[in-house]
């Protein structure tokens, strides 16, 4: 049958992957077109246009391999990454607030005693994190796990310099009352790649392609929500302008300065060095019975 669609291709194409085999890849596929068609109209995109967006997705995907996710990244500048991030973990119950993993997180870090140094030998000013993990009670949870990494004083990740062995990175463990320490070296905020497809794209916006200094955690405890975010440092530059609106207020803390002497987990620094104290909180998991 010759179907005349030129005016009813949006149904047309929706009522075609009605056909999906799993509902929900019918209900996204349909959603899908129904407003990518709707884009288009609403622009009335040319044939130029359409080829440019086309060879723009081709380069992201070219560019990308097991260390660069362009296409996370171009979800990241649009503001879909946050959406999802704030989406699936809403607010309210008195948790810490979730943010975008991003794409240097790396699997597997060594795993760092109680104040152990993650940072070492890489230079920088000492920077002390340390709290607790604990319930919206206010309940200590021990054992739980605090996966952590950042960029260097330069602004720069493991997989960007090519280390060869971990780096500003590691895996601390909660103690029975709750409390975790980290030592590393403070972090600089950074810009993020810009030469791929997304650069490219965003060197025609105003749009500043830099993130405040922050460090990333990944925090997982028994029969909890799991829990991807970030501490800012208070008072850093582009914390009002975050290029991938990761940032909220909640996690932005300062980054106090003290003198050389004793730091949190009872050894010593000799130096000057910052002290950031934060207490994450972690929503019990949601019993599903049936
Ligand atoms: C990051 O914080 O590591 C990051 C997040 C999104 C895009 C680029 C970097
Ligand atoms: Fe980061």
């Amino acid at each position: 049958m010759h179907a005349d669609h030129d005016h009813d291709i949006t149904a047309l194409a929706i009522g075609r992957w009605a056909s999906a085999h799993d509902a929900r890849l019918s209900t996204i596929m349909q959603a899908l077109i129904r407003h990518l068609h709707g884009f288009a109209r609403e622009v009335a995109l040319t044939e130029p246009e359409w080829t440019a967006a086309m060879a723009w997705l081709a380069r992201t995907g070219q560019i990308s391999d097991a260390r660069r996710a362009e296409f996370i990244l171009a979800s990241d500048v649009l503001g879909l990454s946050m959406l999802v991030v704030e989406m699936n973990h809403p607010r309210g119950g008195g948790a810490t607030p979730a943010t975008v993993l991003g794409p240097f997180y790396i699997a597997d870090s060594p795993l760092m005693d109680y104040g152990a140094d993650m940072a070492a030998p890489v230079p920088g000013i000492p920077l002390v994190i340390a709290g607790t993990i604990r319930d919206p009670a206010g309940a200590p949870l021990a054992g739980a796990i605090l996966d952590v990494w950042q960029a260097d004083s330069h602004g720069m990740y493991e997989s960007q310099v090519n280390s060869p062995t971990a780096r500003l990175r590691g895996r601390y463990t909660s103690r029975n009352d709750g409390s975790y320490c980290v030592r590393t070296v403070a972090p600089l905020g950074y810009s993020i790649p810009m030469d791929g497809p997304v650069g490219q794209l965003l060197s025609r916006t105003d749009i500043s392609p830099h993130r405040p200094a922050h460090v990333h955690f990944a925090i997982a405890a028994t029969d909890h929500e799991p829990l991807v975010t970030h501490l800012f440092e208070e008072g850093a530059p582009y914390l009002d302008s975050d290029v991938v609106f990761g940032t909220r207020a909640e996690l932005v803390v300062p980054f106090d300065r003290r003198a050389p002497g004793p730091t949190p987990d009872g050894r010593r620094c000799d130096v000057p060095w910052l002290l950031a104290q934060y207490d994450f909180v972690l929503s019990p998991k949601e019993v599903t019975s049936r």
